[in-house]
């Protein structure tokens, strides 16, 4: 990961390949953005003209816009990258984390191959420190594990020095710190999205995993396919059944002496969904690698919680599967039998997260944690709903939906509550067996969100995020957030992870 420091000294005395600056939207071009005494040396340095000629060459202010100008006699870096923050904040108030978020990770993208950068932002507060380094280090991210032949690709920004003249202050190296942690997980759960699933079987998953954890003093339970089939997980072993990679089911656990609350966290970890035999069309499969992003979160929100030391206990459960087509598939029209007894019969095998979820979930609440939190990449109909930037959060507990809404937004990720309206539970009866694994097609997200509740165990605090949008980004990039694989939701869990270990859950 790239380096990052916070340091005290002035624009004019760190030599560097770039400073950045803030600019706001004024009335009529851009404008310095107020606060920095370090951004007001850059100025000096063009006499008080930064602004003028960043407007001549056609800056704007607007957020995440990127200009880069040569800098004059004077400075000792000799570039100057001004990143856009939109409108001034009102007087006396910060700008948004989330605005320095993005802006600093746009910034920071848009130096890949640089060597060091000099970040000159508006850092009102502890927070605005926090946000700024977070979206510096998320944007630097690469994915390069598969190239070659000399098309590695331009290297991410190597280190960057946060001008910051609070540096001293404790709270804002905690701040950076924890960045650093955030910024390395969320890079975790991008790589392992980003790796094609030829390469990410759930054997390979769940090796990784096992060779990862303990060394943040995390520990790891694997079940191989002969456990899974002793345990009787007919969901996650039915989904498996038509891949020549057999499927695993991972316990990963956090345990704090400093402990009063137990966090369970389940990830949907399909490393490949082709649909099964109820194939998906070109078009619809070609980036479905991205279907074990839940279980890759929940991963990396666990290692978060240990090596931010919370005291809290976070156990993570990563249903693994590869959904295939083939002579030993799973059918539509098969029943399957759950770990805690319930019979499905599975009428679309594309309907898949679901099952290997219900295996998960009812394994999880066997251990009476205070709450669940479910990740998945589930369905096509969230997309549909909310788009490719927000995940939806649905709960069997209103208090509960509303605290994971606002974890989320702390956190800087976009979501929105759904509810799970009971009526929808008559569509997934059978005349078979106790449920069928698709009902009502209207408001899909939803059925889906029902199905999984029938398998959270009764007085036990449960919210499931549907991710299927804003996991994987096959448009360009934007903010801090690169293409292929988000990160998204390993924010919130870790937020969500801090709250626990403030004693927020508790209610
Ligand atoms: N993994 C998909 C959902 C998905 C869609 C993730 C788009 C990411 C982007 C899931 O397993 C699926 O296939 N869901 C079906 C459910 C349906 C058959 C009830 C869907 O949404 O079409
Ligand atoms: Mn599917
Ligand atoms: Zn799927």
């Amino acid at each position: 990961m790239t380096e990052l420091t916070l340091s005290n000294l002035s624009a004019t005395s760190v030599p560097a390949d770039a400073v950045v600056v803030g600019i706001a939207r004024g009335e009529s071009g851009p404008v310095p953005a107020p606060g920095p005494a370090a951004a007001a040396a850059v100025d000096e340095a063009f006499g008080g003209g930064l602004a003028a000629a960043l407007a001549t060459v056609g800056a704007k202010g607007d957020t995440e816009e990127i200009t880069k100008l040569p800098t004059p006699e004077g400075l000792p870096a000799p570039l100057v990258v001004a990143v856009g923050l939109g409108e001034a904040p009102a007087d006396g108030t910060g700008y948004a984390p989330e605005t320095l978020r993005r802006a600093a990770g746009a910034a920071t993208r848009a130096l890949a191959g640089s060597e060091h950068a000099v970040l000159a932002l508006p850092l009102a507060d502890d927070a605005a420190v926090a946000a700024v380094t977070e979206g510096a280090l998320l944007g630097t991210y690469t994915f390069t594990a598969f190239r070659g032949r000399g098309h590695e690709g331009t290297p991410p920004l190597a280190r960057i020095t946060v001008l910051d003249p609070g540096a001293a202050d404790a709270a804002h190296a905690a701040a950076a710190e924890r960045a650093l942690v955030v910024a390395e997980e969320v890079a975790r759960t991008r790589d392992l999205i980003n790796t094609p699933a030829n390469a990410l079987t759930p054997a390979d998953f769940a090796d990784l995993v096992a060779t990862a954890a303990p060394e943040y003093g995390v520990e790891v339970e694997v079940l191989d396919e002969e456990e899974l089939t002793a345990g009787g997980y007919g969901g996650i072993l039915g989904v498996g059944m038509g891949s020549a990679s057999p499927p695993r089911l991972v316990r990963v656990a956090w345990t704090s002496p400093a402990a009063s609350a137990t966090l369970a966290l389940v990830g949907k970890g399909i490393t490949y969904d082709s649909g099964g035999l109820s194939l998906k069309p070109v078009g619809a499969n070609e980036t479905m690698k991205c279907d074990m992003s839940g279980a890759a979160a929940v991963f990396s929100a666990v290692l978060a919680a240990a090596r931010l030391g919370l005291p809290v206990n976070v156990t993570g459960w990563l249903a693994l599967a590869e959904n295939m087509p083939s002579g030993s598939s799973l059918r539509p029209g098969d029943v399957l039998t759950t770990y805690d007894g319930t019979t499905v019969e599975v009428l679309n095998t594309d309907a898949e997260g679901r099952l290997v979820l219900a295996d998960a979930l009812a394994r999880a609440c066997e251990e009476s944690p205070d709450a669940v939190v479910d990740v998945a990449t589930l369905t096509g109909a969230m997309v549909l709903a909310l788009g490719k930037r927000i995940f939806g959060v649905m709960a069997n507990d209103d208090a509960f939906r509303t605290l994971l809404h606002e974890t989320a937004e702390q956190a800087g990720e976009q979501s929105w509550p759904m509810p799970l309206p009971a009526e929808l539970g008559e569509s997934l009866k059978s005349p078979l067996a106790d449920l069928k694994n698709v009902g009502e097609r209207m408001g899909g997200g939803l059925t889906a969100g029902v199905f999984l509740n029938e398998f959270v165990a009764e007085g036990v605090r449960w919210a499931h995020l549907d991710i299927a949008g804003p996991a994987f980004n096959d448009g360009g990039p934007f903010g801090y957030t690169a293409k292929g694989g988000t990160g998204v939701s390993v924010r919130t869990l870790v937020r969500l992870a801090e709250r626990a270990a403030n004693g927020e859950l508790s209610g």
